[in-house]
């Protein structure tokens, strides 16, 4: 404890007197500041080594102490806007801007302050999680035998299959590939379906995670905008026809934000208005298991009533 405030007493005596040497200025040597400040060789070398950590001395064995430079700012933070201008400009055709605006997901991510409640998410609070039969059930998982061996790349046969019967319709296990989320499996349909530069239609408002998947994907999102009953299908038509578009993204059941659900009336309608554009539907089916307990019989996915 003593030696401690000695060092601490010897340091700042030497802070003080620091701008009596010019920069660079050799300090008095650990003998002379021993005899001068009546403490032990341990404290003039602790007191001197916390000055060089503070970047005051700099300490060269065999030549002394020396007054340090003062520090230089920080280094300015490199200009990356070069970068904005060299992934959005195109040599030939549509200018696609390809800067990823992810600012609405990562809102949607972060974790809330402590007290509040965060209601722009699916993420249940902890005291809502089931954590004790899920750590069960992870450990059951993790005992089965093959659990740690390499799956096949397209997804575990019997969870495909199990997908493809929850998907309903014509679907199959074949048809069906394990992808690690449901932004993953977005990104993967816009990718196979659409080149860059290429207009996808989305649902307006959509969940922000789609548009940044389709910037990031080079892609050009369409707003069609939706009601209390899910897409507007003349505007879909009008969309299709106006911009060529060959996908449309569409969350049928409980729409992110609006949680709207396409009317029984549009479903066959929006079918209809894709198969004449020769386009795609990728329906984002993303909310079928957070479906409240008691809200009665979900519609079947569009997929199942796709015949096509
Ligand atoms: C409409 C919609 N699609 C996809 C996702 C992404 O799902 P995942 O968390 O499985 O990547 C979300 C997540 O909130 C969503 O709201």
């Amino acid at each position: 404890m003593y030696e401690r405030s000695s060092v601490a007493e010897l340091a700042e005596s030497l802070r003080a007197e620091l701008n009596r040497y010019s920069i660079g200025g050799k300090l008095p040597s650990s003998r002379v500041l021993v005899e001068r400040y009546r403490v032990s060789p341990v404290t003039v070398s602790r007191a001197l080594a916390q000055l060089a950590a503070e970047g005051l001395v700099v300490t060269r064995p065999g030549a002394g102490v020396f007054r340090a430079a003062p520090r230089t700012a920080a280094p300015a933070p490199g200009d990356t806007s070069w970068q904005e201008v060299a992934l959005s400009a195109e040599g030939a055709g549509e200018i696609v801007p390809r800067s990823v605006d992810a600012t609405g997901v990562l809102g949607c991510l972060a974790v809330p302050p402590s007290g509040v409640i965060e209601l722009n998410s699916g993420y249940l609070h902890r005291s809502l999680q089931p954590e004790r039969a899920m750590a069960a059930a992870l450990a059951r998982a993790g005992r089965r035998p093959g659990a740690w061996g390499r799956p096949p790349l397209e997804g575990l046969p019997e969870l495909r299959d199990w997908f493809a019967r929850e998907i309903g319709g014509a679907v199959v296990a074949a048809d069906v590939l394990v992808t690690a989320g449901g932004q993953s499996a977005l990104a993967t349909a816009l990718r196979a379906l659409a080149p860059p530069g290429a207009p996808i239609l989305v649902e307006s408002p959509t969940y922000p995670g789609l548009l940044a998947i389709a910037r990031a994907s080079g892609c050009r999102p369409v707003p069609v905008p939706v009601d209390a009953e899910g897409v507007r299908p003349e505007l879909l038509a009008a969309a299709f026809e106006a911009t060529g578009a060959r996908v449309f993204v569409c969350q049928p059941l409980f729409q992110n934000p609006t949680g709207a659900v396409l009317a029984p009336g549009r479903r066959a309608e929006v079918l209809r208005i894709a198969r004449a554009a020769g386009a795609f539907v990728v329906e984002d089916d993303y909310a079928r298991s957070l479906a409240h307990e008691g809200a009665g019989p979900l519609p079947a996915t569009l997929a199942a009533e796709d015949t096509d």
